[in-house]
Formats: structure tokens, C-alpha cells, sequence
């Protein structure tokens, strides 16, 4: 049922890489919004449910939307419980919040936090700066996180935990790892990255030089089931 690393590593989509087509537009400036016609445009007015949204970004952006659905609150909860107790005045960092489950959630337990989030498909972003107009929505690639938090004026000292939904496993070619770094870069000693994976056994393909793995919790009650994973900075 679920998408996370059930592709490949190599794909096409309209003759270019897929790695190129669908994450080349790194700089968040060069991301064009798509150029609705016809029934497009009218259905591009419609308010979709958020699970309908997201099943139609699977379908366009398979290995970028990684997920048949959004994930559910169980999930969301083991997501924030994972964060833990944050110094004051630091800030959370969200990666590919898509419709906006976890954003939520940690607006709910974390209101005194300055949040920003990085989010790779426009459509999702349109969707979360509507529906959650403070949050500053970043519509880039992860992979250079340094640059999108420097236009935010934030330091790497300033960052006090990054929280994940990026479908690592499905990602193409060696992006997975240049995300990695780049969460790496961003984050001082001792603070933590938590990501959720449908595959926690497949992780083992990656490295995570300048991490400790912390401790994971299963949730069955997601669809599909889901772990929670820790990974404190070294
Ligand atoms: C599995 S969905 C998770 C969405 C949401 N966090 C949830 O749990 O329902 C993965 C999200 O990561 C986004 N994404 C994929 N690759 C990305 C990248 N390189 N940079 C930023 N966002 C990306 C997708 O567009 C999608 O919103």
C-alpha cells in the first residue's frame, strides 16, 4: 500500500532524470507554480480534502510524495512526543510537511517555538500557507537547508530540533544523503532529528555519519504502521 522505497533509484519523468525534473528546482526561486487549463483550473479552485490532495500528488510526484496518505494523529503524536523538552528560544524545523499533520501538532505543544517549514511540491505549499498563514512555508528541497534557514535568519545554533516526513527511502539517486547532510549542518551537538519511515529495516542503507541512533517506536495505529526514529547529533 505505501510508496516509501518501493521504486528504484533511477526514474524519468518527461525525458529528464527523475532526480532533475522533479527536485531540480533546488533554488526555491526557479519552482514554478503548474499552469492549470481547462478542468485542471476549475478543479485548482475546489478545496480538496486533505487525503484527496495527497492521493493526487502520489499520483504526479510518486517517489516525492512517498505516502498514500497523509499521516494520522497517532503518528503525529509519537512525532512531537519524540521531539521532547526544547531549549527556549530555539527553532523547530519541519521537512516536507506536505498537508500539514505534524505542522499542526507541533503548533499545538509548541507555541512559544518559532517553526519553519520546507516543503518541495507547490502544491502543498499552497495549501499550508492558507491554512496556517503564520507559519513561514519555505518552497524548496530540503537538501540545501542551510540557505533556506539563512533567508529566515537562522543560525545553525538556533535550530532546536528537525522534524521529518521526507520519504528518504523513495528519493532518488544520492539526494537521500545530500538531506542527510544537510540536516547535519544545521543542527549544534546534542539536538535531535526525528523521522518517520514505513521501513525501518531498509534505513540500514544509510550511513548517518554525525548521528547517534536514539531510541524508535512502532505505531500500528497509522496506515500504513509506521516507526518513529531518533537520531541525536554527535
Ligand atoms: C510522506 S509525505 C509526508 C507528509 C506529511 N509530513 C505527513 O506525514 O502526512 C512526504 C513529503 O515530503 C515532501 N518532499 C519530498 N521530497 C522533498 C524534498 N527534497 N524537500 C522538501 N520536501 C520534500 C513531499 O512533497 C511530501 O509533502
Amino acid at each position: 500500500m505505501h510508496r516509501e522505497g518501493q521504486d528504484g533509484e533511477s526514474g524519468d519523468e518527461g525525458g529528464r532524470p527523475l532526480s532533475e525534473a522533479a527536485f531540480g528546482a533546488e533554488a526555491p526561486s526557479k519552482v514554478r507554480e503548474p499552469a492549470h487549463r481547462g478542468p485542471e483550473r476549475f478543479l485548482g479552485r475546489l478545496r480538496l480534502p486533505g487525503s484527496i490532495l495527497f492521493l493526487g500528488q502520489l499520483i504526479r510526484h510518486g517517489r516525492q510524495t512517498g505516502a498514500v496518505l497523509p499521516s494520522g494523529q497517532g503518528l503525529a503524536k509519537a512525532m512531537i512526543d519524540a521531539i521532547g523538552p526544547l531549549p527556549n528560544q530555539t527553532a523547530i524545523v519541519e521537512l516536507g510537511p506536505g498537508t500539514g499533520v505534524f505542522t499542526k501538532a507541533i503548533l499545538r505543544r509548541y507555541p512559544g517555538h518559532r517553526l519553519v517549514a520546507v516543503e518541495a511540491n507547490p502544491e502543498f505549499v499552497s495549501r499550508l500557507r492558507a491554512d496556517l498563514p503564520t507559519v513561514p512555508v519555505v518552497q524548496g528541497c530540503a537538501s540545501i537547508l542551510v540557505d533556506h534557514l539563512a533567508a529566515h535568519h537562522l543560525a545553525p545554533s538556533d535550530v532546536g530540533v528537525v522534524v521529518s516526513g521526507l520519504p528518504l527511502l523513495s528519493l532518488p539517486g544520492d539526494l537521500p544523503q545530500r538531506i542527510l547532510a544537510a540536516i547535519a549542518a544545521v543542527l549544534p551537538p546534542g539536538r535531535s532529528y526525528v523521522q518517520f519511515t514505513y521501513a525501518p529495516r531498509a534505513w540500514k542503507r544509510f550511513a548517518m555519519p554525525g548521528f547517534s541512533a536514539g531510541p524508535s517506536r512502532r505505531v500500528w495505529l497509522n496506515l500504513p504502521p509506521a516507526t518513529v526514529m531518533r537520531f541525536v547529533r554527535n
